[in-house]
């Protein structure tokens, strides 16, 4: 079967095709970065204006790419949620109409089942049980995943997620949106030299919190006033070390609470390669795996979305009619995710 994945949660049109016997066929992501940089963040109007003028030429994109037409497509997966409405109804909306206008059924996808299942399209794929840490923007989660929809919480942050961390860290610095990759690119010309706090390290549970590690950092900058380039350095690198300790840490803790030996990551700090270091060497030496999506899917994308489409469609005992109506799911716990 051949399905067509859209993602519009944020500030990403991403569009994809996964046939089920073949694999991923074709994506297309447009990322709104530039034009959200220069308010510093994400502007949600903006953002929705985007993806409706972006949406069309990418689905003409990744048809052509892989030599379909639109009487190809099975199906359609896309994200009803979380994220931000305007934008997730300009991709469910253009999901459900194509749909009808083709006769084709929907599979609603969480957009975090999306990020948890991203790593399961590469070559070697693990299986499951594993552990999934997920550190995006707007999560810093450790989940035990069983199955498809079957996924247990571990641990939570307490207040900022990784990503949200590294992005106003970043701000603090006086580096651009989004902060993560201009951090870590910074750090790279640091040097240890100041020492902020791990949060929560020996807590004795698998939550997180780093909003403290911000302010630590923000105390940094105020008895720095003359801020040159290498102190900004220094104190990036010493974030991302204290930052990709504790989730280091935090992970190897749900491999041995959960007696599993494979470890997942997702999401846009995934992509960050002192955390892959750091859990490339923890796992080594206690035998277990770690696997992680490509660099372009651990942020937002169209190809996590329909395969984790395509994974539910291969799960349903059988396909729901669809009568093309939709709502979006602005906030929407992972937790309540049924196995299909
Ligand atoms: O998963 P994602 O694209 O969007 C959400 O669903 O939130 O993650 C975006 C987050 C941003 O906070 C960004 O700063 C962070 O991931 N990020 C990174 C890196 N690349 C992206 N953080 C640290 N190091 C990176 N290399
Ligand atoms: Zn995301």
């Amino acid at each position: 079967m051949l399905i067509l994945g859209v993602e519009s949660s944020c500030d990403e049109t991403g569009l994809a095709l996964y046939d089920t016997a073949l694999g991923l066929l074709s994506h297309a992501l447009h990322s709104q970065v530039e034009m959200h940089a220069e308010y510093g963040g994400v502007v949600p109007e903006l953002a929705s204006r985007d993806h409706i003028r972006r949406v069309l030429p990418l689905t003409e994109h990744v048809l052509k790419e892989a030599n379909k037409t639109l009487q190809d497509i099975d199906a359609i997966a896309y994200t009803q949620g979380p994220g931000l409405s305007g934008a997730l109804l300009v991709g469910t909306s253009f999901a459900e109409s194509l749909a009808f206008s083709l006769q084709i059924p929907t599979i609603c996808v969480h957009h975090l089942e999306g990020h948890l299942l991203a790593p399961l399209l590469e070559e070697n794929p693990p299986t499951f049980p594993f552990v999934a840490l997920l550190v995006s923007g707007g999560h810093s989660q450790l989940m035990r995943v069983d199955g498809i929809g079957q996924y247990t919480l571990l641990g939570d942050t307490l207040d900022d997620a990784a990503g949200e961390a590294f992005d106003k860290t970043a701000k603090l610095l006086g580096l651009g949106y989004p902060g993560g990759p201009a951090l870590s690119k910074l750090a790279q010309t640091g040097k240890p030299r100041f020492k902020l706090p791990r949060p929560l390290l020996n807590s004795g549970d698998l939550n997180f919190s780093f909003s403290g590690l911000k302010t630590a950092v923000l105390t940094l900058v105020n008895t720095h006033p003359n801020l040159d380039e290498q102190t900004k350095a220094d104190i990036a690198w010493e974030f991302q070390e204290a930052v990709t300790e504790v989730l280091t840490t935090k992970c190897m803790a749900a491999l041995r609470e959960t007696g599993l030996d494979n470890l997942i990551v997702s999401g846009g700090v995934g992509a960050n390669s002192k955390l892959r270091e750091k859990l490339n060497a923890a796992t080594k030496r206690k035998h277990c795996t770690v696997s992680y999506p490509r660099l372009e899917f651990c942020t937002d994308n169209g190809a996590m979305i329909a395969f984790a489409g395509a994974m539910r469609l291969k799960a349903m005992q059988k396909i729901e009619d669809s009568d093309y109506s939709f709502s979006v799911k602005p906030r929407w716990d992972l937790g309540e995710l049924k196995a299909p």
